[in-house]
């Protein structure tokens, strides 16, 4: 895993738009797996301003919530919409999103799961990471070969997201997510986390034992993983010395 720990969840993301954007610039056709949530939001306006041609590049998100039609304010495909296809010159045809009303969920997650295949696989995997270790909407003791499928969010993760739905009640119950094996498919994964609310997570990823109590602890054993990370969400690793002795060492070629 390379660990990089930043002052800032500015900063942080600042890295992490340059590895986008160094590949999308090297790959014109490139497939990106995209994240929705507060962390991406910043990385996003970023991208939009960093005059990249999108055109050729094909997405898959990570999850929807069921019930939720993609006009609905807070629907994923709302949030795309709003925070970065709006503002790139992407191909609708070549966005992918679950959709929260399809009738039969199983034959969806199939052909979600056929579509990136058929797009040659996902290039970056872009991931947040939720209070319980989830990515995607992988709560803990989700498998670790799991495919797209449907979820039950915990009460941890609908207390999480009560905020963009006026109240707990109101937020929803069921996600249609990739699933972790999906995820660890992807030839990059790119994740980000900030704020002390996610400290714990992070460590429990980073440091812990590979284990489906903590989903995201499953990227230990991806070939290439990048992490940008706020000082925040790296006070409790314990070896956060070390990972920024190396960040800072890096040879030139490495670099950002
Ligand atoms: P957040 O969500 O970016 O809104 O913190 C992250 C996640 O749940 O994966």
């Amino acid at each position: 895993m390379e660990i990089i720990i930043q002052p800032t969840a500015e900063a942080a993301t600042r890295i992490a738009a340059r590895v986008m954007a160094r590949l999308l610039r090297e790959k014109p056709n490139a497939v990106l797996g995209l994240a929705t949530g507060s962390t991406p939001l910043q990385l996003y306006r970023e991208l939009a301003q960093m005059n990249l041609d999108w055109r050729r590049v094909a997405t898959f998100n990570l999850d929807e919530y069921v019930g939720l039609s993609p006009q609905h304010p807070e629907s994923y495909h709302n949030f795309m919409r709003e925070n970065l296809f709006q503002h790139v010159n992407i191909l609708q045809k070549n966005v992918h999103i679950p959709d929260g009303m399809a009738a039969d969920i199983p034959a969806l997650c199939e052909r979600y799961e056929k579509e990136i295949r058929a797009a040659g696989g996902i290039d970056l995997q872009l991931l947040g990471i939720g209070t319980d270790g989830h990515i995607g909407f992988n709560e803990p003791s989700s498998s670790l070969a799991s495919r797209t499928r449907i979820k039950t969010l915990t009460p941890q993760t609908r207390r999480d997201n009560a905020r963009h739905f006026g109240g707990e009640a109101q937020a929803p119950h069921h996600v249609i997510t990739m699933g972790i094996g999906t995820i660890m498919e992807a030839r990059h994964c790119l994740l980000l986390a900030f704020g002390g609310k996610k400290a714990r997570a992070v460590a429990g990823a980073v440091e812990g034992p590979v284990t489906a109590m903590n989903p995201a602890s499953v990227l230990q054993l991806h070939p290439r993983v990048t992490l940008c990370l706020d000082n925040a969400a790296a006070a409790r690793l314990k070896m956060k010395q070390y990972y920024r002795w190396v960040f800072e060492n890096k040879p030139e070629w490495q670099k950002f």
